[in-house]
């Protein structure tokens, strides 16, 4: 009988996992939950008789993928795969998945509502601003949007109201908020740099729910400490949390652990869709998610 692995330290809603079990059964496999393990080697010891693992962002590592004698698949319930080795994978030959889209509503809910707390001054009782009339990447609120994509269709993207700007730069000119919704990739660490924060309108706020990696720090705390005007709201506390809290004092919000995918109906339908994929995957050698080479 195969068996599935669950393994997340920031588990899954219960809701969730009753799903992931259901698939997992019906299919004829069993389910084994490592939930809020403390040890990487947990994860270690946990991987070694299973065929298959769906993990968030636990990290499957070199020594994770190594120790998994029978493994044949790594499905990360989400967006973001930079916690895979997808090299250790490839070599082993395990497939690794994502699950593309299923928590995205729950993460641009999560951007939006970053945005509202931080115009309205952390609700600290002074007068903030409206959302109204300010220009984002995103679309709510009656804000003007526009968006830089250089993978989606211009005519996909307009079809929904947005404005599609040319450059990465153009959109950093035009746009007081700016909501990041990018992998952490060679192309992608450190971009967000000096050159394009520095050109944001006037009561700029940038809004991170991708990764911290895809931030120059020292460029943004060198914006942080030019211009008073300039915030940083996040999902991912950046390295330099600690010079925030010292000299930046309702500037800056970071969430405690991370949350964008934090919604029961973000976990089924991404932890259900791992599952799904997993099935399909042994029962039909379907490997349309597949991200490693
Ligand atoms: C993603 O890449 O999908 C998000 O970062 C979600 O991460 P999480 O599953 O750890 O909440």
């Amino acid at each position: 009988m195969k068996k599935v692995l669950v393994a997340t330290d920031k588990p899954f809603a219960k809701v969730a996992v009753d799903g992931i079990r259901q698939v997992v059964e019906r299919a004829g496999y069993q389910l084994v939950l490592l939930e809020k393990y403390t040890a990487q080697s947990d994860f270690i010891n946990a991987v070694a008789d299973v065929d298959a693992v769906i993990i968030r962002s636990d990290k499957a590592d070199k020594d994770v993928i190594e120790a998994g004698k029978n493994l044949k698949i790594v499905v990360r319930a989400g967006a973001g795969y930079d916690n895979i080795d997808l090299a250790a994978c490839t070599q082993k030959g395990v497939v690794a998945m994502n699950t593309p889209g299923q928590n995205s509503n729950a993460v641009a809910e999560l951007a939006l509502g970053m945005m509202v707390y931080q115009a309205r001054k952390q609700f600290n009782g002074g007068s903030g601003t409206e959302l109204s009339g300010k220009t984002i990447i995103a679309k709510g609120f009656g804000m003007e949007v526009y968006a830089f994509d250089p993978f989606v269709n211009k005519a996909d993207i307009e079809k929904d109201g947005v404005k599609v700007v040319a450059t990465v730069e153009e959109l950093y000119k035009k746009c007081q908020y700016i909501s990041l919704h990018i992998p952490a990739n060679d192309k992608t660490k450190k971009s967000i740099n000096f050159a394009l924060l520095s050109s944001m309108p006037k009561g700029a706020v940038l809004v991170n729910t991708a990764r911290k990696e895809v931030i120059n720090e020292e460029d943004l705390l060198k914006l942080m400490e030019e211009r008073k005007d300039f915030e940083y709201v996040s999902d991912i506390e950046p390295d330099c949390k600690a010079v925030f809290e010292e000299k930046y004092k309702g500037r800056f919000y970071f969430t405690p652990k991370k949350m964008g995918a934090q919604t029961e109906e973000a976990n089924i339908n991404a932890g259900i869709a791992a599952a799904n994929q997993i099935v399909a995957f042994f029962e039909k050698g379907d490997i349309k998610f597949k991200v490693n080479k």
